[in-house]
């Protein structure tokens, strides 16, 4: 894989990643921001270049801190909504919990405003290794919901290899909190195949790395 040192660098100066991650699996490239690093133009470069759906990810110690559910979780407490889940077809149960804005947002979906979502929940994430009580208070009282960024959950990347799981392991690899802001790439209709996004990488200047490279650094 590319050295760590040269992804960190990438990652802490704002530029995204992108990751493949398994033939099999989604067979989708994400691009990916490290949120210590995000501005309103990360958002504005994720939405044009990529085109998904802006997520922000972290890990499940970090989601049980501030009292997260998986939202097949909630759903399955509902006698009637528990119907609607099911196992996509890719066979993983979904990383999505809420979705949230910060209060001092707009309507939430400007560039402007999911970026101050994101920033602000980064500093959450960062709050929890100081002092886990006040980041739940903080989460709670700067935070509503339903908002305009997805909130995923990170499982343990031996058991689910998901987009989720790759990025924010990578981010502990490389020694910065779980905690990213990614959306799909997509193309005409479907989404961006692997070729495409390797040329796209290759002439914005962009880091790639596959899933595959990822498990064998971090599962011995
Ligand atoms: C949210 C998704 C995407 O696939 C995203 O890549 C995260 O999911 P996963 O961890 O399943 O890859 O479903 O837009
Ligand atoms: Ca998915
Ligand atoms: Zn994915």
């Amino acid at each position: 894989m590319i050295s760590k040192e040269i992804i960190r660098k990438n990652l802490e100066s704002g530029l995204p990643i992108l990751i493949y991650d398994f033939d099999g699996r989604e067979e989708e490239t994400d691009m990916i921001f490290y949120a210590g690093a995000i501005n309103w133009k990360s958002i504005y470069t994720l939405r044009t270049s990529a085109g998904g759906l802006i997520c922000y990810a972290t890990g499940s110690k970090e989601a049980n801190i501030l009292g997260l559910r998986f939202q097949t979780d909630i759903l399955r407490d509902n006698t009637i909504y528990k119907k609607l889940v099911k196992i996509p077809s890719y066979k993983d149960e979904p990383a999505f919990s809420i979705w949230v804005n910060h209060v001092n947002t707009t309507t939430g979906i400007s560039d402007y405003d999911r970026a101050k979502t994101i920033q602000e929940l980064h500093k959450v994430i960062i709050t929890i290794n100081e002092n886990p009580l006040e980041a739940k208070e903080n989460f709670y009282t700067y935070f509503y919901a339903p908002g305009h960024v997805p909130f995923l959950i990170s499982r343990d990347i031996t058991k689910r290899r998901g987009h989720t799981e790759l990025s924010t392991t990578l981010m502990s690899f490389l020694g910065l909190e779980k905690s990213v802001a990614f959306a799909e790439m997509l193309d005409e209709k479907v989404s961006l195949k692997k070729n495409k996004a390797l040329l796209f990488a290759k002439n914005n200047g962009l880091l790639f790395i596959e899933g595959k490279e990822i498990l064998n650094e971090v599962i011995a």
